[in-house]
């Protein structure tokens, strides 16, 4: 949610941080801009728009910039409307700033500052933190950023350039992500390193409230009371090509691709002697026999993870497990105690609402165990244990493969969970887990059965509305096919369990209201026909997505969508190929914009 970048070194930085940008559209894309030093000026261009659409066609009618040194910034709006004038940079002739998160205070500080004559032109809240910026400055940059974020209330991260500081950036962060980058002569800031992986692999991580000098010889940082911070330096792990396409049409695509390979890197390293482990976090057989509960939190495709995980748990470790959505946990005076362990499953580490969970969970004195993809991340660091999940950055807005493998994850949880309070023995723990290594092969036959999803996509492109049915596992994963399907092809669709239908839903269904039932559960799959024939008599189109082996009536089903087989417990690994796929052609039959879909984000950093 809104992208960051900064550069400063001895090239013209335009298209560097132009090209950052563009690596960072993922995280907003409804405007975006630069700020420069050109001259002894600070020179401004920023538009309304996709990079492509705004800023590159204002930059191509502007005379070349020779600047070496800049901040960039692509938005998705919180405060205003996306538009010229609430695009980032905003500053005036002395500063200018890209900000990341919201600032709660914004109508006092903006209030205050008015009174001392000040006036504002856009309706953001970033306007406020430019103009108290210029209203406590002395001359000494970090001495005025130190007294300006003690005024700040809220999540933030701030790339900052003073006309008077020729050359150099400044940034601080508080719960919003911002990494500085190390290059050969140059130096780069940016929101995460996807954004700079082409430049450098090296990078400082800043904690919060800590202040990054920038120049192209290197970075100091400073406390709130400005003495100088010596910090390490990170490698990241992610390959440059993990963040470009690679041939395929959309990253969406290619991270479906990408998730045999995304599994296999995910799983193996954590089987121990034939059954996963998980003493890299320091979770212990001992910790996993003395909970009490399980609780998971999560946002979108995240949480619908968890509910994956639910299910498993139960069945296997039987244990109670709460999931919840991040943003509902902190609000609802959740039942957690110091007995309990919550887990908080997000692919960025960085979403507000699944942070503020992870911190009242520590609050509460509960274990926090985070299954992450980005090492580093504020939920990373926060949470007690972290365990990677090991998908490599995902571009697309749409989840795909950080949610195969953040149900990996589950199962490697449950698994030891179940093993651990003596649910499994050994034997059938070991023959499970094998199972699960077997997967990343079952979903590369899926993927290679594309004409089967083609097909189906075609059928359903002109719905306005559809229903996804399925029991126990089933439905856990059809929440998740639904989600794909709204987000990138504007379909309307909800998720529901089969047996719930006749309690109302089905009064929704007619011809035009094509049904998607996923029917994977052998033990459960005479049920779920039933459910197809009920909604069938009353006219739906029916999709029927079963394993290679089912019988499926042909009078009941009019699309047959099948899979290869593994254990019940297992088939929602196989079966998400197949609703990702389906909504992935369906959005391209529609035309949509499949990797950012309208109003949309992919990391979602304000509440
Ligand atoms: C946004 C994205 C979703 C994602 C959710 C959680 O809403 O659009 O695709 O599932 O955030 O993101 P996280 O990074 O915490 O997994």
């Amino acid at each position: 949610m809104c992208g960051i970048v900064g550069y400063v070194g001895e090239k013209a930085c335009e298209r560097i941080l132009v090209n950052a940008l563009k690596n960072l559209e993922y995280r907003g894309y409804d405007s975006a801009g630069i700020a420069v030093f050109e001259g002894d000026k600070i020179k401004t261009v920023k538009a309304k728009g996709s990079i492509d659409s705004g800023l590159s066609l204002k930059l191509d009618r502007e005379p070349s910039l020779k600047a070496v040194a800049g901040i960039g910034h692509t938005r998705w709006a919180t405060h205003g409307e996306p538009s010229d004038i609430n695009a980032h940079p905003i500053g005036n002739a002395r500063i200018s700033i890209v900000h990341n998160g919201i600032i709660e205070n914004y109508r006092k500080i903006k209030a205050f500052l008015i009174d001392k004559g000040y006036s504002f032109e856009s309706q953001t809240d970033t306007e406020a933190v430019a103009k108290l910026l210029d209203y406590n400055y002395n001359g000494n940059p970090t001495e005025t950023i130190a007294q300006t974020v003690a005024q700040l209330e809220g999540a933030y991260s701030l790339g900052i350039i003073f006309r008077e500081h020729k050359n150099k950036l400044f940034a601080v962060r508080k719960e919003s992500p911002l990494i500085v980058g190390i290059g050969r002569g140059e130096m780069y800031i940016a929101s995460d390193m996807t954004a700079i992986l082409e430049y450098t692999k090296e990078y400082y991580l800043p904690d919060a409230g800590e202040i990054a000098e920038v120049t192209r010889d290197g970075v100091t940082f400073f406390d709130i009371h400005g003495n100088v911070i010596e910090k390490e330096i990170n490698i990241a792990e992610w390959d440059v090509t993990a963040a470009q396409k690679g041939g395929y049409e959309h990253f969406m695509l290619k991270e479906i691709h990408e998730q045999p390979a995304a599994l296999k890197n995910t799983l193996t390293p954590r089987i121990s002697d034939g059954i996963p482990s998980f003493e890299e976090c320091g979770l212990t057989d001992e910790m996993l026999r003395n909970y009490k509960n399980i609780y998971i939190v999560g946002c979108g495709s995240a949480m619908h993870a968890g509910m994956v995980g639910k299910y498993v748990i139960e069945d296997i470790a039987r244990i109670p497990v709460t999931v919840d959505i991040a943003s509902e946990f902190k609000y609802r005076k959740p039942l957690l105690t110091k007995d309990d362990l919550l887990i908080i499953i997000s692919q960025s580490g960085e979403t507000a609402d699944t942070l503020s969970a992870l911190k009242l969970g520590k609050e509460i004195g509960a274990d926090t165990l985070a299954a992450v993809n980005v090492t580093g991340s504020s939920i990373d660091r926060e949470a007690k244990m972290s365990m990677k999940t090991l998908a490599g950055p995902e571009i697309s807005v749409c989840s795909t493969k950080a949610y195969m493998v953040q149900c990996a994850f589950m199962y490697m949880f449950a698994l030891r969970l179940a093993y651990a309070r003596g649910r499994l023995d050994e034997a059938k723990c070991k023959e499970y887990t094998s199972k699960l290594l077997e997967i990343p092969e079952l979903i590369q036959e899926c993927i290679d059965r594309k004409e089967q999803y083609q097909r189906v996509a075609s059928k359903i492109m002109n719905a306005s509305s559809l229903l996804y049915i399925g029991r126990g596992l089933d439905y856990a994963l059809s929440m998740e096919g639904s989600l794909k399907l709204k987000e990138i092809s504007y379909i309307h669709s909800e998720s529901y369990a089969g047996g719930e239908l006749k309690h109302g839903t089905i009064s929704l269904i007619d011809e035009e209201m094509p049904v998607i039932a996923v029917a994977t559960q052998t033990y459960l799959y005479s049920k779920t026909s039933s459910n197809v024939e009920q909604v069938k008599s009353r006219g739906a189109k029916t999709i029927v997505i079963c394993r290679d082996g089912a019988d499926v009536n042909s009078n009941i089903a009019d699309y047959v969508v099948r899979l290869p087989e593994t254990d019940d417990l297992l088939m929602p690994l196989v079966a998400a190929v197949p609703l990702q796929m389906l909504a992935y052609y369906t959005a391209l039959d529609r035309q949509c914009s499949i990797d950012k879909p309208r109003n949309l984000a992919k990391s979602v950093t304000v509440e």
